[in-house]
């Protein structure tokens, strides 16, 4: 099946399985622990009930909408997904024109193979880039100053890594062995690649193991990918260090991966314009709530205050609907779009922004509403 016969994500997510080694299906796929807060993510989206209005007549579907006052065709987005390079050659650069083209906002994360510059050039669409503090904060400022002068209009700071998630399939699939550069630890899980000869002659076309361009430690370069884990496992931040950040940055933040009323009030008062209720998507503390099951709280937390995202379980057009309803302004998707590019490139991006589109549009035709921002609770109940 060609990525353009793809009829839901799901179909995505089976090329993807196809096309990729063991290793890096599961990189996607996976989540931490028991990936019980991942599997319910999607689930929880089963216990929204919408409630819709018929015999009314719509001339036509708005599903243009506004996030931090840059105006957007589409009321979801493009998470930050780290490694994507290694899902596809040259894969942020990719999704960044799919996202442009659609007319919505794709998100980088620092953890990325594709030099923040050339993946802004990309797209004719906003960009934010997400901000993680590997490398400590003189690296950290030297990413933001690179980024702003690019133009990317907000930057995104993940909170929920204070440790990096125990990811099990990473761990049973041999990634540290495989980061390791040792070729006799490696060699029991190279099979794997072995039988994706599609994706190991694009992988190595595209330079083999990505390094972070966007991550430059001083006298040394950019990041080795045998660092990242390490790195990751020094950058917890806290409010405190939203000072010095709004101070580097100067423009808008937006805080990501908040999971309760309390967090929300803190990202506020850190002086955050927005916050995304995120889980990340279930690979980070296992056992917490779905994201649609803690949005309500949020809002009624910081909902006058400033603009409430969500991400994590969206996988149709129908999900996304719910998430407005409940009282987000506009979602991120991330496994959604990552199993696109994973299984086609930059058309498998575009098959994933067009299957949601079309699934909204229907979705809000069906609930007998014309435009998503006449979207609210009186649609839906949880
Ligand atoms: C992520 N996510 C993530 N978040 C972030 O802030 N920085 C990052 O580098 C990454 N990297 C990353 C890699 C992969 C493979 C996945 C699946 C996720 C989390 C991501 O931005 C988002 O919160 C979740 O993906 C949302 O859940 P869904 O849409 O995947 O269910």
């Amino acid at each position: 099946m060609a990525v353009s016969s793809a009829v839901s994500i799901a179909d995505l997510r089976r090329l993807a399985e196809r096309r990729l080694p063991r290793v890096v299906f599961d990189y996607i796929d996976g989540g931490a622990d028991g990936e019980v807060t991942l599997r319910e993510n999607c689930r929880a989206f089963d216990d929204v009930t919408l409630r819709p209005r018929f015999a009314v007549a719509n001339a036509s579907c708005d599903l243009s909408t506004t996030v931090l006052g840059t105006p957007i065709d589409l009321p979801f987005f493009l998470a930050p997904i780290g490694s994507c390079r290694m899902f596809y050659p040259r894969a942020e650069v990719l999704a960044a024109r799919a996202a442009g083209r659609a007319r919505t906002i794709y998100t980088l994360s620092t953890l990325s193979g594709c030099t923040l510059e050339e993946v802004k050039a990309a797209t004719t669409g906003p960009a934010w880039y997400q901000l993680y503090l590997v490398g400590g904060r003189d690296v950290a400022i030297a990413a933001m100053d690179r980024a702003r002068t690019a133009g990317y209009s907000a930057l995104v700071v993940t909170i929920d890594t204070p440790a990096a998630g125990m990811r099990e399939r990473d761990h049973r699939n041999g990634i540290t062995a495989l980061v390791s550069g040792n070729f006799l630890a490696m060699a029991p899980y190279l099979p794997q690649f072995l039988i994706k000869p599609g994706w190991l002659s694009g992988f190595l076309a595209d330079g083999g193991l990505m390094k972070f361009p966007n991550v430059i430690v001083p006298g040394q370069g950019p990041m080795p990918y045998t660092d990242v884990g390490a790195a990751l496992a020094q950058c917890a931040l806290t409010w405190n260090d939203f000072k010095w950040i709004r101070d580097a940055w100067r423009g808008p933040i937006v805080v990501k991966g908040v999971h309760t009323g309390d967090d929300a009030r803190c990202a506020a008062d850190a002086g955050a314009d927005a916050v995304i209720v995120s889980n990340h998507g279930g690979r980070q503390l296992d056992g917490v709530a779905a994201s649609i099951r803690v949005l309500p709280e949020v809002v009624d937390a910081v909902g006058g205050r400033i603009e409430i995202l969500m991400d994590g379980g969206i996988r149709r057009g129908g999900d996304v609907v719910k998430a407005l309803c409940l009282g987000a302004r506009a979602v991120l998707v991330g496994r959604a779009y990552a199993y696109g590019v994973a299984a086609g490139g930059e058309a498998g991006v575009t098959r994933a922004i067009e299957i949601l589109r079309e699934d909204v549009v229907r979705t809000l035709t069906l609930l007998g509403c014309p435009s998503v921002r006449d979207l609210n609770c009186s649609f839906a109940s949880l």
